[in-house]
C-alpha cells in the first residue's frame, strides 16, 4: 500500500511539474480574487462608458487583444509606445493607422491602479476588456483566465510576420493560426470578430474592384465610398458586417455565405474550401458560433503568457517600468 501510494504521489508530482512546464500553467480565472476583488467591475464600467461614447470602440478593443496575442504571446507588447530608443509594434503594417483604443486602455489602467496599485498587468487588462466588449455588444460571456505579466520587449518584425493579412488565402489563414497553436475551427470562429467594427478602404479596395466571388450590388455600394485609385480615400471606412456592425451576432457568417464578405480573407472562408461547411453552420446556428468563439478566445488568451517572475506588472501600459 505504502509503495503504491508513494508511487501515486510521484506520478502526481510529475504531472504537476509537467503542467508547470507548459506555458499557461499559472493562468487562472481567480488569479486576482484576493489581490484585486473589484477588477471586473472596475474594467467593465470604463469599457461601458467608452462604448456608450463610441459604439465602434468595442470592436477596436477586441482587436487589440488579438493583435497582442499573435505577437510573441498575450504580453501587452502591443501597448508599448515607440520612442527614439525603442521600436514597438504600433507602427507595424497591420497596426499602423489602424489599431486604436489605446486611450481607453490608459483609462482602464488608471482606474485599476486606483483600486489595486501595482497588481494587475496590462496584458490581463486587454483580456478582460476584450471579453467585456463582446458582452456589452450582445455577445457571449466567459470567465477570463488571468495571471499574465507584461513584456519588457516588443517586436515590430514579429507583428509584421505573425498578424494575418486581409490578402491571405485560406491556406495562409489556416497556417497563420496553426503557428499560434490554433485550429482551423478556432480560425473560423475567431474571424467572427468581424461581426463588429470597421475597415479602411485600403484593406478591401482590391476585393471590391477585382474579385468575382462578390455580390455585385454589395461591391457597387462599397465602391461608392472607396475610390479605385490608391491614395484616394484610403482611410474611408466601411463596416465589416454590413448588417449589424455594432452587434456581436452571427450575421458576419450570413454575409460571407451571400458573397458579402468585406475582406478578401473573410470571403476565403466560404469560397469552396474546407471551411465552407463550418461557415454555413455558424450562419444558421448562433449558439454553435458562440460556443466555439468563446473556446477559441480562451485558447487565444493562453498563447505564450509571461507568468511567475517573468516580465513585470507595468505601471503605465505605454512603457516598461
Ligand atoms: C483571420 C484573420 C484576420 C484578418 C486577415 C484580419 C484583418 C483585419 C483587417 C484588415 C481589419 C481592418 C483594418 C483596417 O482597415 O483598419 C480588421 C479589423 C478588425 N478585426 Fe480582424 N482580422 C483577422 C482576424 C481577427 C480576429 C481573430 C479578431 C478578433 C477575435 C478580429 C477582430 C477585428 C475587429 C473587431 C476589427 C475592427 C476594428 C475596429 O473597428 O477598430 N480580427 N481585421
Ligand atoms: C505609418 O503610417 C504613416 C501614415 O500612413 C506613414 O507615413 C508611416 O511611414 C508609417 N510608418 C511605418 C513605420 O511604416
Ligand atoms: C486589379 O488588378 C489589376 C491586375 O492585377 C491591378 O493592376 C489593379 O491595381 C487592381 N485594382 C485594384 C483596385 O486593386
Amino acid at each position: 500500500m505504502a509503495s503504491s501510494s508513494s508511487m501515486a504521489f510521484v506520478a502526481l508530482a510529475c504531472l504537476l511539474l509537467l503542467s508547470m512546464g507548459s506555458s499557461n500553467a499559472q493562468l487562472s480565472t481567480n488569479f486576482y480574487s484576493s489581490s484585486c476583488p473589484n477588477l471586473d467591475s472596475t474594467v467593465k464600467s470604463v469599457v461601458q462608458s467608452a462604448i456608450k461614447k463610441e459604439s465602434r470602440m468595442g470592436a477596436s478593443l477586441l482587436r487589440l487583444f488579438f493583435h497582442d496575442c499573435f505577437v510573441n504571446g498575450c504580453d501587452g507588447s502591443l501597448l508599448l509606445d515607440d520612442t527614439s530608443s525603442f521600436t514597438g509594434e504600433k507602427m507595424a503594417g497591420p497596426n499602423n493607422g489602424s489599431v486604436r483604443g489605446f486611450e481607453v486602455i490608459d483609462q482602464i489602467k488608471s482606474a485599476v491602479e486606483k483600486v489595486c496599485p501595482g497588481v494587475v498587468s496590462c496584458a490581463d487588462i486587454l483580456a478582460v476588456t476584450a471579453r467585456d466588449s463582446v458582452v456589452i455588444l450582445g455577445g457571449p460571456t466567459w470567465n477570463v483566465k488571468l495571471g499574465r505579466r507584461d513584456a519588457r520587449t516588443a517586436s515590430r518584425t514579429a507583428a509584421n510576420n505573425n498578424i494575418p493579412q486581409p490578402t491571405f488565402s485560406l491556406t495562409q489563414l489556416i497556417s497563420s493560426f496553426q503557428n499560434q497553436g490554433l485550429s482551423t475551427t478556432d480560425m473560423v470562429a475567431l474571424s467572427g470578430g468581424h461581426t463588429i467594427g470597421q475597415a479602411r478602404c485600403t484593406s478591401f479596395r482590391s476585393r471590391i474592384y477585382n474579385e468575382s466571388n462578390i455580390d455585385a450590388t454589395f461591391a457597387k455600394t462599397r465602391q461608392a465610398n472607396c475610390p479605385r485609385q490608391s491614395n484616394s480615400g484610403d482611410n474611408n471606412l466601411a463596416p465589416l458586417d454590413l448588417q449589424t456592425p455594432t452587434s456581436f451576432d452571427n450575421k458576419y457568417y450570413k454575409n460571407v455565405v451571400n458573397q458579402k464578405g468585406l475582406l478578401h480573407s473573410d470571403q476565403q472562408l466560404f469560397s469552396g474550401g474546407s471551411t465552407n461547411a463550418l461557415v454555413q453552420t455558424y450562419s444558421s446556428n448562433p449558439t454553435r458560433f458562440s460556443t466555439d468563439f468563446v473556446a477559441a478566445m480562451i485558447k487565444m488568451g493562453d498563447i505564450k503568457p509571461l507568468t511567475g517572475s517573468n516580465g513585470e506588472i507595468r505601471k503605465n501600459c505605454r512603457k516598461t517600468n
